[in-house]
């Protein structure tokens, strides 16, 4: 019997159909009083598998409403370079059958089947953003209740192309888009809704997310614009799915490293400006941050200029003028004691203005202030060597020496030269000092910036 009915032949098969669909006019019922003893009869459903070529509607003027939902199960990958993020989706349709019903009393209270997919129409909805689509099971089914109300689900590994904006990076949201339409109908055919509200979407999504990775998934929005091509006009659904980077990776790789090493460098400049450990220790350091650099760079973004780029550089920069400037006071102090030119007088009376009381150069040593300021204050006389003491020997000698006529001469000329160096040697401390405060500074400005940037 069971044989017989695919080989039946048309004529039984118009018969059943004739038979199966009695309400001509809007009401299909099916038949099932079969269905309890030998499972559920595929004649019973014939009708409606014959019809999946159209699309299921009694009047061809009503159009089909879709319900879309989806839950975002896994998000996979975020390309900057490509622009693309690959993430998994459970997508669900639901919509209308007015062909499918049955009455569940009579059918051995069955209210709802799964029916193998290939057999149903199915609405042709696509995401517009989707480079890439991998429908990880065939031959899926959907489920079809006893009211004709079909729900069709599936998974989908989806690369979609995304604007992503890196500037922020490692500190960085992004909005990705996806656009839900039917490729082929329009509004006249076929309208889409929502099956759920986007509350409940994101909810779902957020307790379904497996991925503890780099992303943290933050909520969705919807929006309806229609989509007008020609003198047609498409449903749409946008959902802007909202995802958030977790930065402590990057924190604790890039950023506190840098930092450490940028601190080093701001500090090594307590190192004595006459000892020869500092420009090495900065050499080293520079030579550290490059490895660095290199080493880390694969954990940046393969494209466009982040603002951590731009921290890194300004980084290096900040290390390579402190070594500039390090070069710098090396010179300065070296031609100090060696040959000092003549003082010109603008800067004897601004070095005289900075070490009066007024302090304004207070890390010079103490010490050194106070010499230069008896220096500088006895330097016209150059009779009382008395008070001299400590750096300038050469006064002492000189009153010691005070008797020879001859060698007198000599002696100013070389306390006068003492007091050249000394004064020399001030004003590369005193520049140092200053050329530390502008770095400091710099470094200051700089930091907030980048911070203020951040936050925003
Ligand atoms: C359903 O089909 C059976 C035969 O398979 C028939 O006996 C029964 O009358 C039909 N029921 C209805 C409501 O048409
Ligand atoms: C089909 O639907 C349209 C509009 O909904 C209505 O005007 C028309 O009468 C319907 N046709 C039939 C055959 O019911
Ligand atoms: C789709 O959703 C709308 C409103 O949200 C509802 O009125 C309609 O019955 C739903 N249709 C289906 C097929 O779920
Ligand atoms: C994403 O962008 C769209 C439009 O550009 C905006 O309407 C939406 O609010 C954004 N979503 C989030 C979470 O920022």
């Amino acid at each position: 019997m069971e044989a017989g009915w695919p080989t039946g032949g048309g004529l039984l098969l118009c018969l059943t159909v004739s038979l199966l669909l009695q309400g001509r006019g809007d009401t299909f019922t099916i038949n099932c009083s079969g269905f309890d003893q030998l499972g559920v009869d595929p004649a019973a459903f014939q009708a409606v598998f014959d019809r999946k070529t159209f699309r299921p509607v009694t009047n061809y003027s009503n159009p089909t409403q879709v319900n879309i939902s989806f839950t975002v199960s896994a998000i996979l990958k975020v390309d900057a370079q490509l622009q693309l993020l690959t993430s998994f989706l459970w997508i669900n349709l639901i919509w209308d059958n007015p062909f499918i019903s049955w009455n569940p009393e009579e059918c051995v209270g069955i209210k709802k089947l799964t029916v193998s997919a290939e057999n149903l129409w199915i609405p042709d909805i696509f995401m517009v953003e989707a480079m890439d689509m991998d429908r990880a099971p065939s031959g899926l089914s959907a489920y079809v209740s006893s009211e004709g109300r079909i729900r069709y689900d599936r998974p989908v590994r989806v690369t979609s192309i995304c604007n992503l904006d890196i500037f922020y990076f490692p500190f960085d949201h992004q909005n990705c888009t996806f656009t839900f339409t039917s490729f082929l109908y329009t509004v006249d055919n076929l309208l889409l809704g929502m099956a759920k509200e986007v509350r409940e979407i994101a909810d779902t999504s957020r307790n379904i997310l497996q991925t503890q990775g780099e992303w943290e998934f933050l909520g969705i929005n919807k929006a309806t614009p229609r989509l007008l091509v020609g003198s047609s006009v498409y449903d749409r659904i946008i959902f802007y799915v909202a995802i958030r980077r977790r930065p402590r990776l990057y924190v604790i790789n890039l950023l506190v490293p840098s930092s450490f090493l940028v601190a080093i460098d701001a500090l090594s400049f307590y190192l004595p400006a006459e000892s020869e450990n500092r420009a090495p220790f900065k050499i080293t350091l520079l030579l550290g941050y490059n490895v660095f650099l290199l080493m880390m760079n694969d954990l940046l973004p393969a494209s466009g200029t982040p603002l951590i780029s731009v921290y890194f550089a300004l980084c290096l920069s900040l290390m390579v003028l402190s070594l500039l400037e390090t070069i710098f006071i090396t010179y300065l102090l070296n031609l100090a004691t060696t040959q000092p030119p003549p003082m010109p007088p603008w800067l004897y009376s601004l070095l005289l203005h900075c070490t009066t009381p007024k302090k304004c150069c207070p890390p010079t040593s103490q010490k050194g202030n106070k010499d230069l300021g008896l220096t500088l204050a006895h330097l016209p006389g150059l009779k009382e060597p008395v008070e001299f003491v400590g750096k300038v020997p050469s006064p002492q000698e000189a009153e010691l020496n005070g008797s020879a006529g001859s060698s007198r001469g000599q002696q100013e000329d070389k306390a006068q030269h003492q007091q050249l160096v000394s004064l020399w040697v001030q004003f590369s401390h005193m520049m140092d000092t200053l050329l530390f405060r502008l770095y400091l500074l710099f470094m200051a400005t700089f930091v907030i910036t980048v911070i203020v940037l951040w936050n925003t």
